[in-house]
């Protein structure tokens, strides 16, 4: 046993221990020894956990919250209970500088408290599902053809199946026809003469031929507004090979999908030009994925792809119109299984891409995919599930009922429409805090600062807000950081000045700021998404204390303090410990959705029994929004 010092937020503090702890890090599956006397800030630095720590590690910003989950560790010290209910500390909310530890532990790090840069590696997590894809690889021997018995070869194959494997009755798809005769003399064993194939099935057609050697791969696709992430997996093992994400083309033509639409109803010809960038960019990443695995896009056997109910119709060439039309009425919302080949898919030539189920006209196959990832039907509790983008869908689970809705958030929080704001790119501000009248910043990369991303936006708002810079009506109030620009008052976050004090021998940067339009538009995203919330709850007769879990999906959701979202009103005033951040769960519903044909005959089924609840044309959604643009947590 020793004894050691440490001094955290100007307290000493005695503490007893052995010379080492062994600390786990969850989910980043960091684990190592930590000398005795170093906090779990300092341990998390050593093993490469990279932890928001805005102040330094001084326990002055209430960013590197981790959650202890076993193990002793020292008392909670009075500078804790600035930024962690008693309730949170209870169940092992800890501010990770403030934390050391006196016992093995294992710790888990919430995604808001991790750098951008980490959280990509969490996203790379692999679920838990049973392996029972849709398509599967039979071994069938042939008897080549003699004179006394020409057999056709299509007719000696499925003669084979039967035969070999008790499949009877296999149908042949046309493409698979066409290569049959030349595969077959080319996969002769040399000793015995006879010709092996690998032949894949899908359910009773045979959709491919394949290589002596090839895997049967899988393709996974969240095919977003914004972006899309595709996920290349092998059937066999479940296991996620690639993973690839990139800006949606359509992107140059509207930012969102009711843009898109009017562009594709200036032209005959634009929902089409708008259906193959999409079909191009994805086959353009599919060879670059295949090439990084070392595998052929012929080895696709099968896709699942989900997006918005607009994205679907664009993908699938379906009109649009009526989609952003009253009564919102989708073309299809049932589950759909096409070949690729139609769809323009250059995969295994009779693969098939399966499109999960819409839910209603803003409620699309990635919301579907995003409820079976989480699992939500084997809830016990009360649970919101929320997946936050330009459309925000929201879910509440009451009673083995899920009902569904959802709000046009708009792009604020991707940084559209925001005088300062960015995409999560390099030097993107993705947290700050207030201190003193001084801003305190974390950019992603620790790149010099270019603007402020989604949840560097919503951090601003908050630390106005506790501040009293911003009132709950949104107005900004005079302080010495603020200023009127061109007749508009905005609060300067970052300026030449800081930046020759923080970054030095960095060129200057523009000067960053948050104006009185951006906090108004915010505003509007968070007062629709929050009006939302009321009236699913209203439809369901509950208050908001009753809700016991709150899943918050999507790239954004992800990545925001929840905290600041709590302070600004956009989510319930609920304790941390029961929101769930879950990353992208629409790309892992795809892939559940693509590992499992159980999940995905689950999701048909799900999706038929969610109740939509329409907000537009709801009595209360005026007088609710108008309360709910207020800021301040209720
Ligand atoms: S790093 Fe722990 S409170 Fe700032």
């Amino acid at each position: 046993m020793v004894q050691y010092y440490i001094l955290c937020s100007g307290t000493i503090i005695l503490i007893e221990g052995t010379v080492t702890h062994f600390i786990h890090f969850e989910p980043v599956g960091r684990r190592g020894d930590a000398p005795a006397g170093e906090t779990l800030l300092d341990h998390a630095r050593t093993l490469g956990v990279d932890l928001v720590s805005l102040c330094g590690g001084g326990g002055g910003c209430g960013r590197c919250i981790i959650q202890v989950l076993e193990g002793e560790v020292s008392k909670p010290l009075t500078v804790e209970l600035d930024f962690l209910r008693p309730e949170e500390i209870g169940q092992g909310f800890r501010l990770a500088c403030c934390t050391i530890p006196q016992s093995d532990c294992k710790v888990r790090v919430p995604p808001g408290s991790l750098t951008s840069l980490q959280r990509l590696e969490i996203e790379g997590d692999e679920m838990s599902v049973d392996v029972l894809p849709i398509t599967e690889v039979y071994r069938v021997v042939l008897t080549p053809p003699t004179m006394d018995d020409p057999k056709a070869d299509a007719g000696q194959l499925t003669d084979a199946l039967a035969r070999q494997h008790d499949l009877d009755g296999a149908s042949l798809d046309i493409d698979v026809l066409r290569l049959l005769s030349t595969y077959a003399r080319e996969n002769v064993d040399p000793n015995s003469g006879e010709w092996h194939l690998r032949v894949v099935l899908r359910e009773h057609e045979i959709i491919g031929l394949l290589q002596s050697g090839a895997p049967l791969l899988g393709l996974a696709v969240d095919l977003g507004t914004t972006k899309i992430a595709l996920y290349l997996l092998d059937l066999n093992t479940g296991q996620t090979l690639v993973s690839h994400g990139l800006m949606n083309p359509q992107i140059a033509y509207g930012e969102d999908v009711i843009a898109r639409i009017a562009f594709s109803e200036k032209d005959i010809s634009n929902a089409s030009f708008l259906r193959e960038l999409v079909v191009e960019a994805l086959n353009q990443a599919v060879v670059e994925m295949c090439a990084k695995a070392d595998v052929e896009p012929f080895s696709i056997a099968d896709a699942v792809i989900v997006g918005n109910t607009a994205m679907h119709h664009f993908f699938l060439g379906l009109p649009l119109k009526q989609l952003a039309r009253v009564p919102y009425v989708p073309a299809i919302t049932s589950a759909l299984d096409i070949k690729a080949r139609d769809l323009g898919m250059d995969l295994m030539p009779g693969s098939y891409v399966h499109l999960l189920p819409n839910i209603a006209a803003y409620v699309g196959a990635d919301h579907t995919a995003m409820l079976l990832a989480v699992d939500i039907e084997q809830e016990q509790h009360v649970t919101l599930a929320i997946d936050i983008g330009t459309n925000t869908e929201i879910s509440l689970f009451n009673q083995g009922v899920v009902t569904s809705t959802s709000c046009a958030s708009g792009p604020a929080f991707e940084g559209a429409h925001i005088k300062h704001g960015v995409r999560a790119v390099n030097g993107a501000i993705e947290h700050l805090h207030l201190i003193d009248d001084r801003i305190e910043y974390q950019t992603i990369g620790n790149a010099p600062p270019v603007g402020l991303c989604g949840s560097g936006i919503l951090d601003a708002m908050a630390q106005l807000y506790l501040a009293g810079i911003l009132d709950k009506q949104g107005t900004m109030h005079d302080h010495p950081r603020v200023c009127t620009v061109d007749g508009t008052r905005e609060f300067i976050l970052v300026d030449e000045v800081d930046l020759s004090q923080e970054k030095v021998g960095e060129t200057p940067q523009l000067t960053i700021s948050i104006t009185q339009q951006d906090v108004r538009q915010l505003q509007l995203a968070k007062g629709a998404m929050r009006t939302g919330i009321e009236l699913l709850l209203n439809a369901n007769g509950l208050r908001m204390d009753e809700i016991d879990h709150v899943i918050i999906a999507g790239a954004f959701g992800t990545y925001i303090d929840i905290r600041s979202a709590i302070t600004i009103g956009m989510l319930p005033d609920l304790p941390l410990v029961r929101f769930r951040q879950v990353g992208n769960a629409a790309g892992m519903g795809a892939k559940i959705a693509l590992l499992s044909r159980v999940k995905r005959a689950e999701a048909r089924v799900l999706a038929e029994q969610i109740k939509y609840l329409e907000l537009a044309t709801h009595p209360q959604f005026h007088t609710t929004f108008a309360h709910k643009m207020h800021l301040g947590s209720d």
